[in-house]
């Protein structure tokens, strides 16, 4: 089956331009099963139940999350009743609305999604990314897991790649909004790419107005992060994945302008 990974969606700009380009990819490919990255998908940061909706409706098949994720109490309830969201299984188990895995019955098959936070430079005291992944695996029901690495550090990234190759069909980063070259298939089958990217503005830092970020890091003063608008891109990764071993066949990133 063919997996489209997107990268972070950031803010309607993002969302819209998903929306335009999603449906005609997902024919051409012949694309089995779309998640996206939508921890930014509403402008101001974070997502709510509006702009999750908004993802689905275009296609969208499971949406994962990271640091942003609790940004917006609206979205507290929906985050913990949605069977297609999984917010980073690293907070704590008790307290923390939402899951870490789903486990989606696509009538044919089911898929387990995975949503790990990383631990470095993160500002977080959140439980250990890779403890964290092995517990989720044990809960996972489908022969196809897919895990989306919401983390800074391109090592820890690698370091969580190789830790779950042979045990995950598709690994992809998220979180720093840049997408490395590295789609690769590891040594033992698992697809993976360090980060897939961003779907929003092409000429802005991460998604915000150039100017702001400068500013700020000029100036080390606060600053209100207005999103930039302009030309964007969708970028993505896909992966063929074997249904009998649940492991990945072909690895390919793609940026749609
Ligand atoms: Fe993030």
């Amino acid at each position: 089956m063919r997996i489209l990974c997107i990268g972070d969606v950031v803010g309607n700009i993002g969302c819209n331009f998903l929306r335009s380009k999603l449906p005609t990819i997902k024919k051409i490919k012949a694309i089995d099963f779309v998640v996206c990255n939508g921890e930014n998908s509403s402008d101001g940061n974070g997502i709510t139940p509006t702009s999750a909706k908004f993802l689905f409706d275009s296609g969208v098949d499971a949406i994962t999350l990271g640091n942003h994720t609790f940004r917006r109490k609206e979205a507290y309830e929906y985050i913990d009743e949605s069977p297609f969201v999984a917010r980073p299984a690293n907070f704590p188990e008790k307290t923390t609305p939402g899951t870490g895995i789903i486990n989606i019955d696509t009538g044919r098959r089911i898929i387990s999604v995975i949503n790990v936070m990383g631990n470095m430079c993160m500002d977080n005291n959140l439980n250990c990314a890779f403890e964290t992944v092995d517990k989720m695996l044990e809960k996972a029901e489908g022969k196809i897991k897919i895990v989306d690495f919401h983390a800074e550090t391109t090592s820890e990234k690698r370091a969580m790649g190789y830790y779950l190759d042979g045990r995950a069909s598709v690994v992809f980063g998220t979180h720093t909004h840049v997408q490395t070259s590295d789609c690769q298939i590891l040594p033992k089958g698992t697809g993976y790419i360090t980060d897939v990217g961003m779907t929003g503005t092409i000429h802005s830092v991460l998604g915000v107005k150039t100017e702001i970020i400068i500013e700020k890091l000029k100036t080390k003063l606060p600053a209100r992060f207005d999103l930039a608008s302009g030309e964007c891109k969708m970028e993505c990764s896909l992966f063929d994945v074997d249904e009998k071993t649940g492991l990945c066949i072909s690895a390919e990133s793609l940026r749609i302008e």
